[in-house]
């Protein structure tokens, strides 16, 4: 156990630094083991501050001198930073102190990857490279100078200066210290140039290892892309001369918005045809306009404190989503995200780490990345959009940019901009940022004297230091069917704001259908008992394309808990209805192949639990495995056709269209797979010219378990490229047997190519044994304990990585005595590691609820 009592910082506890800083000169002296950071800061008493203790954050820092105003000081010094007296009027305070970037294992600070220098500052990590008040409300401009003997040498903003061994960046626009970037190494460029709506040229570059120089194009275009719409829909111009964009291979998350210089994990900018996947390209393409449309919802505007951190990310999850809907379909990109929410927010919100979209306490912020502060933030933004309307929205977001420009700020400044553009009171509308748990909303209906009541209630379960939940506002958008199938009433959104309300139509000829939740207009549990008969209906006629999924997609749910319950079988209104839409040439080929989509092992796991079974997860594979089956046989005369539907013409492109297509084709080979044994999965991987196919091809194999020697070729292709390795490593993981789960997961941790200490990699195959629901919850708990062996052995060299992986243990209480006994004990063996990090301390000891 750690021998210091944890400490918890709370929201209600803030208060404004006592001195604001006017500038900040940075020298770096690189050096592997020994970096000198030389430290210039001009300082002035702030005049909002009541508290003038003068505290900068410092960790791992070896203090070499320090000097206030040219006269040496003596801070006091511990292992969170240091204090001293400073005069009462502005003052230069200078510093120096040194590194150790070469042993940095955390990727948090200054660290190398591959011989590269790079930063992560964010959220705490600018302590680690000098002392500083590293809180996003310290704001100021920074002039940075790089001295090193390595090619390319690149921090924020503008380049100020360069010569032999040294370079110097000015950037202009006041910043947190979060936001700071350095990056130095032997990178090649690949160049790009963008004109602003007001004729700034801006050049744009995307710095890559040799050897990576072929995977850049696709990124550039993304930007370039980014750039045009965030002008075109938000009105945002980009304010610097150049934009870099940086590729590194060891990153604990994404990609990083750094001002002017973003950082991002390879996995999330470098892709080609031959080794990225329809699915990469289109992240890719999001995760390049996210970072990017930061530069705006991040950087320009700010955060108070790390309590508000839905402020930019919710935005800008919002943000890239609207963007994607624009360059993709809409349908598709709302179908995923509601997919991904269910997956990951919800469970979240529904279990010990439940907590709301901004959080009031934490121990360690970086355990608040989290589904609920960023796509649980960006529902709440879509929510208020459609409760205001678009012609509002894009007024309260001129405002927001107007008034707020420069500024480091809370969700109550956001939430006042809509309340000033709409003169509308949004007080209970705030609930959703401060009541966690994911809102119940219960529908029963009325037909009487030709009034239609549809009748909405709502209630919330009580979540982890909150019992007691108020009613939220819920848009809940609806549309009613006439019984031929006709819309009678088109969409509308009705606002339930009280814990039970009623709505009435009027005017119809007959009891209609009602389509409830269209859009999937709320991030909401919807519970509404309807025959099959009626979500067969919907399934054909919905004029709402997320609807008509999601009948589908409640048929698929409602067959399988049946087959789990009752040992039913396979329910034909959920089969007949799918061949009717998979029928259907009109329909969208990447809209039918979501249709051939199943609700998640996880998800029924979580639908088993909240009608009251323990979930058996052998019962729930077989169920998967038993309807898959039906389903191939079902559908099986329309294969062939679905198989030359999903022909591409020309060159690989991966486009909507393209991978559409795709998809389509994928699911049909994973069913015809189930049909002839992988003949012609074998024979697609043989012809595969693209790792869409390549991947799908080899996957199906596995699952039929067959395709060794693919497994072995593709090792054979690929094991010069990391990006494409770390597939092959997940992909045995995902698709072993559950018998075999852990075994394998266990072996490829053997395997010489398994670099433990590169996030991707150790997510690849601990990461999929966590996301392998049947093979993780084996019943002799031989999963719990492999993962619980890696977050203790991951713990001491990156502390992130391994508390973000602790959430697979999150559902432990959905399952039967014996595995919850088997996962308390292994996270009560993680709890009590000597030296535990803070991060995964806080994570498990939430988890246990301790
Ligand atoms: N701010 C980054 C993003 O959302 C995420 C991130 C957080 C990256 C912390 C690194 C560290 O784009
Ligand atoms: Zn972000």
């Amino acid at each position: 156990m750690r021998d210091a009592a944890p400490t918890t910082i709370y929201l209600k506890d803030y208060t404004p630094f006592g001195y604001l800083v006017n500038s900040v000169h940075l020298t770096f002296d690189l050096a592997d083991h020994a970096t000198r950071v030389t430290s210039r800061i001009a300082f002035r008493p702030n005049p909002d501050a009541t508290e003038r203790t003068f505290f900068l954050h410092g960790e791992d820092l070896a203090l070499i001198s320090a000097s206030i105003n040219g006269a040496e000081v003596t801070p006091d010094v511990t292992d969170k930073g240091l204090t001293v007296d400073v005069p009462d009027e502005p003052f230069i305070w200078e510093a120096e102190v040194e590194i150790d970037p070469g042993n940095n294992t955390a990727l948090e600070g200054l660290y190398m990857s591959n011989g590269m220098y790079c930063t992560q500052c964010e959220a705490e990590g600018f302590r680690k490279i000098t002392y500083y008040p590293d809180r996003p409300d310290v704001m100021s401009t920074f002039t940075v100078r790089i001295n090193g003997d390595l090619p390319v040498l690149l921090s924020n903003g503008n380049p100020s200066g360069k010569g032999e061994g040294w370079a110097e960046w000015t950037d202009p626009w006041p910043k947190p210290a979060y936001l700071f970037a350095l990056v130095a190494g032997d990178l090649i460029a690949h160049p790009g140039q963008f004109t602003t709506k007001s004729g700034r040229d801006v050049e744009l570059n995307l710095w890559v290892r040799p050897g990576d120089e072929g995977k850049c194009a696709f990124g550039m275009e993304a930007l370039k892309k980014s750039m045009k719409w965030d002008e075109d829909v938000y009105g945002r111009e980009y304010d610097l001369d150049v934009f870099n964009i940086v590729a590194v291979d060891d990153f604990n998350m994404g990609a990083m918005e750094n001002k002017g210089l973003n950082i991002f994990n390879s996995s999330a900018v470098l892709a080609s045809p031959e080794t990225s996947t329809d699915a990469n390209f289109e992240r890719i393409e999001a995760i390049i306009a996210h970072e990017y449309f930061h530069n705006w919802t991040g950087n320009r505007i700010t955060c108070r404190d790390w309590f508000q951190l839905c402020l930019k990310e919710g935005l800008t999850v919002f943000r890239d989503a609207q963007f994607t809907s624009d360059m993709r379909s809409a349908p598709v990109k709302r179908i995923h995200d509601a997919i991904d929410l269910r997956a990951r927010q919800f469970p979240e919100d529904n279990g010990p780490l439940s907590h709301p979209v901004r959080p009031e306490s934490f121990q360690e912020i970086n355990n608040f990345y989290t589904a609920t502060v960023y796509e649980k933030g960006a529902e709440v933004i879509g929510m208020l959009k459609r409760l205001v309307g678009d012609d509002a929205y894009a007024k309260a977001l001129d405002l927001y940019f107007e008034r707020h420009d420069g500024q480091a700020c809370t969700i109550e400044d956001w939430i006042k901009v809509f309340e000033d553009t709409t003169g509308r009171d949004l007080t209970q509308f705030q609930r959703w940022y401060s009541q966690s748990g994911t809102p119940r909303v219960t529908v029963s209906e009325n037909w009487a004297d030709g009034i239609y009541t549809l009748t909405l209630n709502q209630r919330t379960e009580p979540t982890p230091g909150q019992n007691e939940k108020q009613p939220q506002v819920i848009p809940v958008a609806v549309g009613l069917l006439g019984a031929n199938g006709d819309e009678v009433r088109q969409t509308e959104v009705l606002e339930l704001t009280e814990a039970e309300q009623s709505f009435q139509f009027t005017g119809l000829a007959a009891k209609p259908t009602p389509s409830i939740l269209r859009d999937f207009s709320a991030p909401v549990i919807l519970e509404h008992d309807v025959s099959n008969a009626e979500r067969a209906f919907l399934l054909a006629h919905d004029t709402d394309p997320f609807n008509r999924w999601q009948a589908g997609r409640s048929l698929a749910q409602d067959t399988l808990l049946r087959m789990i319950l009752d040992d039913a079988a396979p329910d034909a209104d959920y089969l007949d209805g799918l061949l009717a839409v998979l029928r259907d040439v009109d329909l969208d080929p990447a809209y039918r192949a979501l249709m051939l989509g199943l609700p998640t092992q996880s998800e029924l796991a979580a639908s088993l639990f909240e009608r009251g079974h323990t979930p058996d997860p052998m019962m729930i594979w077989t169920a998967i495995e038993t309807l898959r089956q039906a389903t191939a046989q079902h559908v099986q005369d329309l294969l062939p056709r679905l198989h030359s539907e999903a022909l591409v013409d020309g060159p690989y492109a991966p486009d909507a269209a393209q991978s559409g297509k795709r998809a389509l084709g994928s699911a049909a080979l994973a069913l015809t797979t189930r049909l002839d044994g992988g003949a012609m999965a074998a024979e697609a991987y043989g012809n595969a010219d693209n790792m869409t196919l390549q991947l799908t091809a080899l996957s199906c194999l596995l699952r039929a378990r067959k395709g060794e020697a693919e497994l072995a070729a593709f090792y054979r292709q690929w094991q010069h490229d990391r990006l494409v390795m770390d597939k092959w490593f997940g992909l045995q993981v995902a698709m072993a047997g559950p018998e075999a789960t852990p075994g394998v997961a266990q072996s490829l941790t053997q395997h010489a190519d398994f670099n433990w200490k590169n996030p991707n990699r150790f997510r690849a195959v601990v990461g999929a044994l966590a996301m392998n629901h049947a093979g993780f919850h084996q019943p002799d708990g031989a999963g719990y304990a492999l993962l619980a062996d890696w977050l203790i052995r991951l713990d001491p060299v990156n502390p992130q990585t391994t508390a973000r992986m602790c959430s697979a243990f999150q559902t432990w209480k959905r399952y039967d005595a014996d595995r919850q006994e088997l996962m308390r004990a292994q996270l009560s063996r993680v709890a009590e590691t000597p030296n535990l990090s803070r991060d995964t301390s806080e994570m498990v000891s939430r988890i246990l609820g301790a």
